[in-house]
């Protein structure tokens, strides 16, 4: 007997669940708490059922933003793969899906205004428009999402107690919109800069009209597609020298009295929050906002090549969520042995202790800062994602230790308590699961 009760007493997400010899008791105030009960059962019962002790949990999630991120522009990513990975998050208590599509190398989004995006921009190959790139092969491939097919994602993800946050990547990042659209680029801009990536001219241009009427168009069908009240757009990695020798960029500054790029940067950002707040969207974007941009504070930021910048924006009154690298990226291989895939430009590895080890709150900040802290997210970029076997690997079990941080109050934590749990519970799952983890934890 499965017996679901409303108590309006408990907090969005927490549950109490009670299992006794003859029912399985669930008290929620709303729907998220349903579903983080009933996921808790099924990590109880999923092992032996026979053997399900009588129990009672009470839960609460430490963190309201407990994310994880997937670059599906680097490589596509079929709806069966996302809604895979969806599902992975799911069992984990995970609750914000930040899915990146657009970026140097594709766009991958139906955009109606601007069917040449997704025509030209969606695959790779020898004699394409966009050359052959992470193990795309010289045969034309890839893929986009229709506008349809976001919107399942959308649906399938809130069935999950999962939001999703669209990530248009500017003005930054933007190779690939550059190539095929002359308009976007200033025939007279002589600014040479590559981005650390090494595109050339990969930065939408702040003085140009067109850019703002593409945005415009862009923008307006992304937020009707996704309910989420976030738009994420980016801001990362604008590369040293961008707009430098640019004529436009050089009156627009004259004309409103700047002296820098990053008051550019500051000008662009703020434009684009402005269409974003018409749309009814607040503006979300990596920790660059929060330094080189000082955009307005209605969204959030992601801190992401450590926790300096994130604890800056914290102090200065962003919300922020926390991706350190060092810690959530999981795209960083996971040990030093040559055969271990992944990133290393950290100079480090992330193996599954320094996931768990990560404490957020641990720079013993003040309260009335560390409340503008929204979580945690995991981060997962697609460069080496050149067979999709490696997700799995390069997620688990780091994942399940991003859920314990999100869930779990730091004083509660014990990594000998955590390793064994992993052995006892969460292998023999991920082996029924045939989920493709990494051994080394193990
Ligand atoms: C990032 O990793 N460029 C946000």
């Amino acid at each position: 007997l499965l017996v679901l009760s409303e108590d309006s007493s408990l907090a969005t997400n927490a549950y109490q669940l009670t299992i006794d010899t003859t029912s399985v008791k669930i008290h929620a105030a709303d729907v998220a708490g349903i579903h983080n009960a009933l996921v808790s059962l099924w990590q109880i019962a999923t092992n032996d059922l026979q053997k399900v002790a009588c129990l009672t949990i009470k839960d609460s999630p430490r963190f309201e933003w407990r994310g994880q991120h997937l670059d599906t522009a680097r490589q596509f990513f079929s709806m069966a793969e996302i809604k895979n990975f969806i599902n992975n998050m799911s069992l984990y208590k995970l609750n914000k899906f930040h899915w990146h599509f657009v970026d140097d190398e594709a766009w991958r989004v139906e955009i109606k205004a601007c069917p040449e995006l997704t025509a030209k921009l969606s695959e790779r190959g020898y004699n394409q428009l966009l050359d052959p790139q992470y193990g795309s092969a010289a045969p034309a491939n890839g893929g986009y999402y229709s506008q349809a097919q976001m919107r399942e994602i959308v649906n399938y993800a809130k069935a999950r107690n999962i939001e999703v946050i669209p990530e248009i990547d500017i003005p930054g990042h933007c190779f690939a919109l550059m190539k095929l659209y002359p308009e976007l680029n200033e025939a007279a801009d002589a600014s040479v800069y590559r981005s650390v990536q090494g595109y050339a001219n990969n930065c939408l241009n702040p003085a140009l009209p067109e850019t703002y009427e593409f945005l415009e168009k862009v923008l307006s069908e992304i937020a009707v597609i996704f309910p989420s009240d976030y738009l994420h757009i980016g801001a990362d990695e604008r590369p040293e020298g961008t707009w430098e020798n640019s004529p436009a960029v050089s009156t627009l500054m004259q004309q409103q009295g700047f002296d820098t790029t990053e008051q550019v940067q500051t000008y662009f950002l703020r434009n684009v929050q402005q269409i974003l707040k018409k749309l009814g969207k607040k503006t979300a974007a990596w920790e660059e906002a929060s330094e080189q941009g000082e955009i307005e504070k209605d969204g959030y930021v992601i801190s992401w090549k450590g926790t300096q910048a994130g604890i800056n924006a914290l102090k200065k009154g962003y919300q922020v969520v926390m991706a350190p690298a060092q810690h959530c990226y999981f795209d960083i291989a996971q040990s030093n042995a040559w055969d271990e895939p992944g990133q290393t430009w950290i100079n480090d590895y992330v193996p599954l202790r320094k996931v768990y080890e990560y404490n957020p709150l641990s720079q013993a900040l003040d309260p009335s800062v560390y409340k503008n802290l929204k979580g945690v997210q995991g981060c997962l970029w697609g460069e080496n994602l050149y067979d999709k076997s490696l997700v799995q690997h390069l997620l688990f079990p780091r994942i399940i230790a991003l859920s314990e941080i999100a869930w779990t109050e730091h004083a509660q934590q014990n990594y000998a308590q955590f390793e064994r749990d992993l052995k006892q519970l969460h292998q023999p799952t991920l082996e029924r699961l045939k989920i493709n983890y990494c051994k080394l934890s193990f």
